[in-house]
């Protein structure tokens, strides 16, 4: 009665990493329990978590090598598993909700979210290539987009271009302040996304700076964000707690993928009991502010019934 705070399916979005292939599903080696599915695998986990209640995905394409290039064009591809795999999703489960992410890393020579040029990030140029795969995730039937790229004005740049397109019912949940983290390892792996030179700091927020996230989060606001997403989340509960206070849009949190690598593998050994240390961690997520948790654990603990 007097519990303050619940858990809902709802609440979850469920990440979920495709390759290329048929029947291909491999495990990615820092988080145990989370594959990589290729499309047609990807459909049957997206059944059974819409079974269970989990209707929100967000979609991280594992891109070959070969495909790379220095302005990501194979994101641009209609043929690409990417957008294949978001038209699939939505033929098969018009239901379910897809959220797409937009920055250029998976698909760049460089491994980083923006254009590079003698070793720099070029935001505004950066700018047009994220509307144009922002365009096409709408086209291919993406309902929420989400820029993970954080370079400035890209809210406003990609708002613009889903209107004048005619997707002004397609939603834009921003990485509003998503922070130079560690704790991004193990996506990188699952991606092999991983920048091939320098660190993403230049863009990325630092770790030790709160009162910046007020001001990503006014920017984003005043171009027409829908979300405001704070990542990673448990490094950041303050950060969460912030922004809730002074925004009145949605919240978003990412329990990123090194949050999930921690608790498994301290489970693994039987240092901690797992189903407490997942529910508390969600729990504590969701008292800091957060309305939606993108987390790993989402299957999972609907699977169980821990909430
Ligand atoms: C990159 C991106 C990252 C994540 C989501 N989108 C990693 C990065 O910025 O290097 C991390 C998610 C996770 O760690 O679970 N655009």
């Amino acid at each position: 009665m007097v519990q303050e705070n619940r858990l809902h399916p709802s609440n979850f979005v469920f990440p979920l990493f495709i390759i290329e292939g048929e029947n291909k599903r491999t495990e990615v080696a820092s988080m145990p329990g989370i594959y990589r599915y290729s499309i047609d695998l990807l459909l049957k986990e997206v059944e059974s978590c819409l079974k269970l209640g989990l209707k929100a995905f967000d979609l991280f394409p594992n891109i070959e090598e070969s495909l790379k290039d220095k302005t990501a064009s194979e994101s641009l591809n209609k043929n690409g598993l990417y957008l294949r795999a978001i038209r699939e999703v939505k033929k098969y489960f018009p239901e379910a909700c897809v959220i797409t992410d937009v920055a250029m890393d998976p698909y760049s020579s460089d491994g980083h979210d923006g254009l590079v040029k003698d070793g720099e990030i070029l935001n505004d140029e950066t700018l047009e290539i994220l509307s144009k795969m922002a365009l096409a995730h709408a086209e291919a039937g993406a309902d929420i987009i989400a820029p993970s790229d954080m370079m400035d004005g890209r809210v406003q740049y990609i708002r613009e271009s889903l209107d004048a397109a005619s997707f002004q019912n397609v939603s834009i949940m921003s990485y509003t302040a998503k922070y130079a983290s560690a704790f991004y390892g193990p996506f990188r792996d699952a991606l092999e996304s991983a920048p091939k030179f320098g660190d993403k700091k230049t863009y990325q927020m630092n770790p030790a700076n709160q009162r910046e996230a007020l001001i990503e989060a006014s920017l984003d606001t005043e171009e027409g964000v829908d979300f405001l997403m704070v990542k990673p989340a448990l490094a950041y509960l303050d950060v969460i707690k912030l922004l809730k206070d002074n925004f009145d849009l949605p919240i978003a949190a990412y329990n990123v993928s090194g949050e999930y690598a921690m608790i498994k593998a301290a489970a693994q050994k039987g240092w901690l009991d797992e189903q407490r240390a997942i529910t508390e961690t969600l729990m504590g997520i969701k008292r800091a502010g957060a309305d939606v948790i993108l987390t790993y654990h989402a299957k999972e603990v609907l699977e169980n019934n821990w909430i």
